[in-house]
């Protein structure tokens, strides 16, 4: 029996003022698969990414979990349906510590102890293979490391779906292998990734399939192996 997709978002419509930013787009997400989201600017991947996350409210379609229909009205409905996006700016707190950052306004750290969160964080780093220690201060790291703690914060937060947005726009070479070693190790843990970029060369790196928008609407959905 082929089990539901992890996610499926059906006929979604997006009006601006004069603008159908989205026109009857189709997305759908396996569980452990990373999903490029591609397209021109204006495309409409971020306002998909938006509808999605429950920043905007859509004007038509419907998005499934797991196979259930799920009403996303607010950013909190998305985090309860396990979806979490890291933007490419960072909207983390540099001056804090990285343990304090991925605990940071979840209602589980106001009784937990510095020393026992900390513990937990370096134990989480650790797992996923991200090069900073949890006391160390979050504006010291690399942009790359800041990126990689917002995805583990992300993760311990038991997202199932988890948005990339440009994520490797301001990374040098090595830093974009980091960051595609980590979501291959989420990909391998079930997670499912969509991957918003502009660079085809790292979609055929690390992506399994590709939708590409054009003015709202839906050109296709491919494999990897698919394209030219
Ligand atoms: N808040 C908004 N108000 C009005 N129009 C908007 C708004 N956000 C997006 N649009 C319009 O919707 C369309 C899709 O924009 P969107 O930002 O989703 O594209 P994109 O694919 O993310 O492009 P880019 O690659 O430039 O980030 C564009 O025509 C854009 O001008
Ligand atoms: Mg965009």
């Amino acid at each position: 029996m082929q089990t539901d997709p992890l996610l499926q978002m059906r006929h979604i419509v997006k009006i601006f003022p004069g603008v159908r930013a989205l026109n009857g787009v189709d997305f759908t997400l396996r569980k452990g698969e990373i999903h490029a989201l591609m397209g021109e600017n204006g495309a409409g991947k971020s306002t998909l990414i938006k509808v999605l996350t429950g920043v905007y409210a859509s004007d038509g379609g419907e998005i499934k979990v797991e196979g259930q229909a799920v009403s996303i009205r607010s950013p909190q409905d998305a985090q309860n349906n396990g979806i979490s996006t890291v933007y490419q700016e960072i909207t983390l707190c540099p001056n804090l510590t990285v343990a304090e950052n991925m605990f940071i306004g979840r209602e589980e750290s106001a009784w937990v102890k510095r020393k026992d969160y900390e513990k937990r964080a370096d134990e989480i780093l650790s797992n996923l293979g991200i090069p900073a220690r949890s006391t160390q201060e979050l504006g010291n790291c690399s942009l790359a490391v800041q990126q990689m703690v917002a995805i583990a914060r992300a993760v311990d937060m038991k997202c199932k779906v988890l948005i990339l947005d440009e994520p490797t726009s301001s990374l040098d070479d090595k830093e974009v292998n980091m960051l595609f070693d980590l979501m291959r190790d989420l990909k391998s843990k079930g997670v499912g990734i969509i991957f918003v970029t502009h660079f085809l060369e790292q979609v055929y790196e690390v992506s399994d399939r590709i939708t590409v928008l054009r003015n709202g609407e839906l050109v296709g959905e491919y494999t990897v192996e698919e394209l030219p």
